[in-house]
């Protein structure tokens, strides 16, 4: 038996091919921070398992003028924020708190609910600076949705990063597995989340689990993906197809992200904050954020 699968796994070395191309529209959010958005949008609502992927900025802020998203409420789903430059600052009305640095990551799984701000630090807010970064939306299944919340937080020193043979690509791993070298995030559902650097020259060939479904977000230069080499260039999402492979190069300095997942092929009510299964249970979650069941955000002790 193990032969037999040992055999089927060697005949699919399918590489994934780019199968359709979305350039991310302007999105203003929060306070009126503009993000760089794939999706969702008019023409894609999601990408299963993924909600929505925002790219903040970059944008680079005078003094005083930086603004975040004050206190939401989330339920339903997970949010990753991965911050490339500058700090966002979290609280939570779970009690968590913290500051994701450049090159951290802030994975909070809603679950149930809970009511969040995310800002940038004081020190952004006064001397201003350059912000840059990423949220994911990530769903639950049906079955996660209204668990605990949960909350990890890890600085640079935490993500690993792995170099291709020739050294002309490079990986931070955020979670899943690259190169051999594993995330050190723990995450509810399989989910691949790689930050790609690479410079002229650079060919990437890297195994995503088959059942996973796979995107690329190029956010400087441009790459070509797969065997037919598809360009896609910066501001653009290439959804890939079925395989085993994820293969990519470029011809100048380019930045991707490369997320996957599970799809979960669940039916999605969504409406701001809340992602569930059905209206009743985004109505539901309307009434219980209304009515102070997803808590709320203590500050009484912080003076000053
Ligand atoms: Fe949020």
């Amino acid at each position: 038996m193990e032969i037999v699968e040992q055999r089927l796994s060697e005949q699919r070395e399918i590489v994934r091919e780019s199968q359709r191309i979305v350039t991310a529209h302007h999105q203003t959010e929060g306070a009126g921070f503009v993000v760089r958005r794939p999706f969702p949008s008019a023409s894609l609502s999601f990408v299963d398992p993924f909600l929505l992927l925002d790219e903040m900025g970059p944008i680079e802020y005078q003094p005083g003028q930086a603004v975040g998203a004050p206190d939401h409420p989330h339920r339903g789903f997970e949010t990753i924020t991965y911050v490339l430059d500058g700090e966002i600052e979290h609280e939570d009305s779970a009690g968590h708190r913290g500051v994701v640095g450049a090159g951290g990551v802030q994975w909070m799984t809603a679950g149930a609910g809970i009511v969040h701000s995310e800002m940038p630090s004081k020190q952004v807010q006064r001397d201003g600076g350059r912000v840059h970064g990423f949220q994911v939306w990530a769903n639950l299944p049906a079955g996660l949705k209204m668990s605990q919340p949960r909350y990890q937080e890890l600085g640079p020193a935490n993500i690993p990063v792995a170099t291709t043979d020739d050294g002309l690509a490079s990986v931070r791993i955020i979670a899943g597995e690259a190169l051999g070298v594993t995330a050190s995030i723990n995450t509810v559902t399989p989910i691949v989340y790689q930050d790609w650097t690479l410079r002229p020259g650079a060919r990437v060939q890297v195994q995503v689990p088959a059942d996973h479904q796979v995107v690329l977000y190029v956010f400087a230069g441009a790459i070509e993906v797969g065997a037919s080499k598809v360009s896609v260039a910066d501001g653009q999402l290439s959804i890939l197809g079925d395989g085993d492979w994820v293969g990519f190069s470029a011809d100048q300095p380019a930045r991707v992200l490369l997320l996957g997942g599970v799809p979960l092929r669940e039916p999605v009510a969504r409406y701001g904050p809340f992602v569930m299964n059905t209206e009743a249970e985004l109505q539901q979650a309307f009434a219980d954020y209304r009515s102070g069941r997803l808590g709320e955000i203590t500050r009484e002790a912080r003076i000053g």
